[in-house]
């Protein structure tokens, strides 16, 4: 799948129906193929409904970065939005961030249910690990399982969720908030990067940094685009985050700071860039804080 693209944007666009390819056969070449026809219904309903597929799509790029073949990743590809997919039915349940539009439909737990949805986070998580554990080579596997479940883990997005709950009514200083959006967002955006290069035989250390600055640029532009966006140009409720009283970038330090600490991100992910031996996609890679910064939903 080897591209001359320069651009995120077209490398999204380049890999984006294989990884709707490999998500809609996940569904049926996993253990989910066999689940009870609700969970298995709810499960596509989560996975399938229309994401933007950054971190599949990050995990494809760093694999050809370091010399692999994207195919060689997409099974980690897979297991990282399965992942994503599962934090978001849970972010979004009654008892955590309490939304009911994901993606422009119904959440999962609108569409079927609360117990249901915490029971569809619960497969999709398992099955995220059952699909790296079912790869040919077991070092590479192995090493694969480690990173995703530290970074899915107690100290990485579940972490800090809880820190995201319990900083609800409370001032934090931009250091504080930064430190939770490293966790609760930034660690799987870094183990999608450190999946890819696993796959395609790079250092996963090496791509911790630059995966770091982006992730905490995802997060601060998320931030800002609840507070500056429509619901429907989302597809996600906006305002919330001032409604549920959440401390986010913006309500530490104001939109034009959230966009100075982003800028600041974009520039260290490029200076991280540059302690990379890249093999091909530098341009799509330097692209990438641009992308996120600009995105709109
Ligand atoms: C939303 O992530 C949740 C956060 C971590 C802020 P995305 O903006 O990548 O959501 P989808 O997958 O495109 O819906
Ligand atoms: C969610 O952060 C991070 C996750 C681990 C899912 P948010 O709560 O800000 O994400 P949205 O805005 O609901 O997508
Ligand atoms: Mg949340
Ligand atoms: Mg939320
Ligand atoms: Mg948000």
């Amino acid at each position: 799948m080897t591209t001359t693209k320069s651009s995120f944007r077209e490398w999204l666009v380049h890999c984006y129906p294989v990884i709707e390819d490999a998500l809609e056969h996940s569904i049926q070449n996993t253990s989910l193929s066999c689940a009870p026809r609700v969970l298995r219904e709810a499960c596509s309903y989560a996975l399938l409904s229309g994401g933007k597929r950054i971190r599949p799509a990050l995990t494809l790029l760093a694999c050809e970065a370091c010399g692999g073949e994207s195919k060689q990743a997409l099974d980690a590809a897979v297991a990282c939005e399965m992942i994503h997919a599962y934090s978001l039915v849970h972010d979004d349940l009654p008892c955590m961030d309490d939304d009911n539009l994901r993606r422009g439909k119904k959440t999962v737990h609108v569409a079927f249910g609360e117990a249901e949805a915490v029971l569809v986070g619960d497969a999709l998580q398992a099955t995220a690990f059952e699909i790296l554990a079912s790869q040919k080579d077991p070092d590479k596997a192995k090493k694969m399982l480690y990173h995703l479940a530290r970074a899915s883990g107690p100290s990485g997005m579940v972490g800090g969720q809880i820190l995201d709950m319990e900083a609800e009514e409370k001032e934090l200083s931009v250091e504080q908030v930064s430190a939770i959006h490293r966790a609760k967002t930034g660690a799987l955006l870094e183990a999608s990067l450190c999946l890819g290069a696993i796959a395609g035989n790079g250092n996963p250390e090496h791509w911790k940094e630059f995966g770091w600055c982006l992730g905490a640029l995802f997060q601060a532009t998320d931030d800002v685009l609840d507070a500056t966006q429509s619901t429907e140009d989302l597809g996600k409720t906006a305002g919330k985050d001032a409604e549920a009283k959440k401390a986010t970038l913006v309500s530490s330090c104001g939109l034009d700071g959230a966009h100075a600490l982003v800028e600041q991100w974009a520039a260290r992910a490029e200076a991280a860039l540059e302690s990379l031996s890249l093999t091909l996609h530098k341009d799509i890679l330097l692209d990438l804080p641009r992308f996120l910064r600009d995105r709109c939903r």
